[in-house]
This record gives structure tokens, C-alpha cells and sequence, in this order.
């Protein structure tokens, strides 16, 4: 097989084009955009990346753009990724809402949520903390991703039964059933407390009617750049609950003097 080579310019119009459009950063990846996009062109026919980008630019229907994504992005996540988050929102978030939210509708934001194991923990901490009282709480998670790839994989709910490793033994047990030698998938009643939907996190309007109790946005903001990032964070700070949080992830940071949210612990920020 012939390898497509990709020209310096090809790769900045690439790269601009994810910048400008979803805030993703690849300029120092080009190893990543050629591997793996390389085999898909050969595959598919296109004779050079700039026919490829051409493709892309043209493709009304978003398709294109939407491929495009799903094979740069990096969805890497795990169950009880960052243990940190759980323990402070179980020990410190969850009974907060739960004595001051009266009207018991709690509003949690996994941001780039990626294959699902976010929200699905996220659940499971919530559904062990109300237990039987959680009936009367509208306790539903809205967990967003450009990428459709993920989030199909997301609601599906299938997974690894070795990846489950890192949860408690009992949540094994009650949030997922075997499917075969080696699946497991959550149960429906838990995936039912999961709304997926495909979110761009650069729309310039964020469409949701109420503020949240709690965003979690854990590595995403990785690859965006310090302009984008804190014009995020500030969407995000008005779309907070007085009182409610932002968790990042724990190799991302937001500088003190650049937010309005108040440094709480590494990775933790709330709104006052
Ligand atoms: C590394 S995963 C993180 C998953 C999870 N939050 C965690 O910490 O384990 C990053 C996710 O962010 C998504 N993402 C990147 N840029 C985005 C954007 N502009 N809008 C929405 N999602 C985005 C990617 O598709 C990917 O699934």
C-alpha cells in the first residue's frame, strides 16, 4: 500500500479547521492526524489530504466533519476515573443538594462524556446515596459529546466486564448484568437516568434552561487553548448554580485570576 503523505500546509488546514471549530488544539499531533487518518483515506479512495479536506469543507450534510472527529478525538476514560471527584461528591455535593435542593431536581453535566463510564459512575454514586429515597428526585444526568461514535457506545451501555474492576463489588453486582463471556451491561433502570446528546462544547449558545448543580468537564479542555478554554469556563460559571461546582480534570487547570469560580481543591471549583 502507497502511504499518503501529508504537505506542512495540508496539516495547518486540518489543524485549523478542528481550532476554529471545536476548540481542539492538534498542532503539535501530527503524528496523530496522519496515523490515523492515512489508512481511512487509502480505504476510502482520496488520493491526498487536501481532497480529503475539500470533502469535509464541502459536505453540508456534516457527515464529513462528524468522521473527521470521531478519528482525532481522544475518548480515553475509565470507571472511577480521578477517585477524588467520587469521594467529594459524595461526601460533600450530594448531601449540599439533597438539604437545600426542595424542589428535589438535581441538575448534573457530564461534559465530554465520551464512552459512557463518566455518567455511569456518576449514577451509581447517586443511586447509592438517595437509595431508596431517590424516588420523588428528578436525579436525571445530561451527558454530552461531539462525537457520535462514543455516545452510541455510551447509551448501549456495553462493556468490558474487566474494565468494571475498579468499581465496589456490590455495584458490579446491581448496575450490570452479563451478557456474555466477556460483556456486562449496565442495567436499564440506570441507563434510563442518562440523557445523551451530541453537544459541541464551542456552540456559542448553550441551549439549557436551568443551571446546573454540578458540571463535570475531566479532560477535555486538554487540547484547547488558554483563550478557548477560559471562554469556556466562563459559559460554564453561567450556567453553575449559585453554590454548585466545576470538576476538570486533575492534570488541567484554571488560573485563579482568570475565573470567577473559587478554587475549592486540585480540580474542584464552585460558584458562590
Ligand atoms: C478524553 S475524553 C474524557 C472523558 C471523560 N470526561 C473522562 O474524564 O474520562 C474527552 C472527550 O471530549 C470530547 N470532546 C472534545 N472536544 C469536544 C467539544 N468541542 N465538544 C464536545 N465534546 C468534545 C471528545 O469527543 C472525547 O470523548
Amino acid at each position: 500500500m502507497n502511504d499518503i503523505s501529508i504537505t506542512e500546509q495540508e496539516f495547518w488546514k486540518i489543524v485549523n479547521l478542528l481550532k476554529d471549530q471545536y476548540g481542539i488544539n492538534l498542532s503539535q499531533k501530527k503524528n496523530l492526524i496522519v496515523g490515523r487518518l492515512q489508512n481511512y483515506l487509502h480505504r476510502s479512495n482520496f488520493e491526498s489530504f487536501s481532497e480529503f479536506y475539500d470533502y469535509v469543507v464541502d459536505d453540508k450534510s456534516g457527515e464529513a466533519i462528524t468522521l473527521l472527529i470521531n478519528k482525532l478525538t481522544t475518548n480515553y476514560t475509565y470507571f472511577l476515573r480521578e477517585t477524588e471527584h467520587f469521594d467529594f461528591f459524595k461526601s460533600t455535593v450530594l448531601p449540599h443538594i439533597s438539604a437545600t435542593e426542595t424542589g428535589k431536581d438535581m441538575r448534573i453535566w457530564s461534559a465530554g462524556c465520551s464512552s459512557g463510564e463518566e455518567p455511569y459512575t456518576i449514577a451509581m454514586y447517586v443511586d447509592d446515596f438517595f437509595g431508596r429515597g431517590k424516588n420523588g428526585w428528578d436525579s436525571k444526568i445530561l451527558a454530552t459529546d461531539i462525537s457520535e461514535r462514543v455516545l452510541s457506545l455510551a447509551a448501549e451501555g456495553k462493556y468490558l466486564t474487566e474494565s468494571l474492576e475498579p468499581l465496589p463489588p456490590a455495584w458490579r453486582e446491581n448496575y450490570f448484568k452479563r451478557v456474555d463471556d466477556e460483556n456486562s451491561q449496565v442495567v436499564e433502570r440506570l441507563r434510563r437516568e442518562i440523557i445523551y446528546r451530541k453537544f459541541n462544547l464551542m456552540e456559542n449558545v448553550f441551549p439549557f434552561r436551568k443551571k446546573f448543580h454540578i458540571i463535570w468537564c475531566r479532560n477535555v479542555m486538554i487540547y484547547f487553548d488558554a483563550a478557548t478554554k477560559n471562554r469556556l469556563v466562563d459559559k460554564f460559571y453561567e450556567h453553575t448554580e449559585p453554590g454548585g461546582y466545576l470538576f476538570i480534570g486533575h492534570s488541567e487547570s484554571i488560573a485563579r485570576n482568570e475565573t470567577r469560580y473559587q478554587y475549592v481543591q486540585p480540580a474542584i471549583y464552585r460558584k458562590d
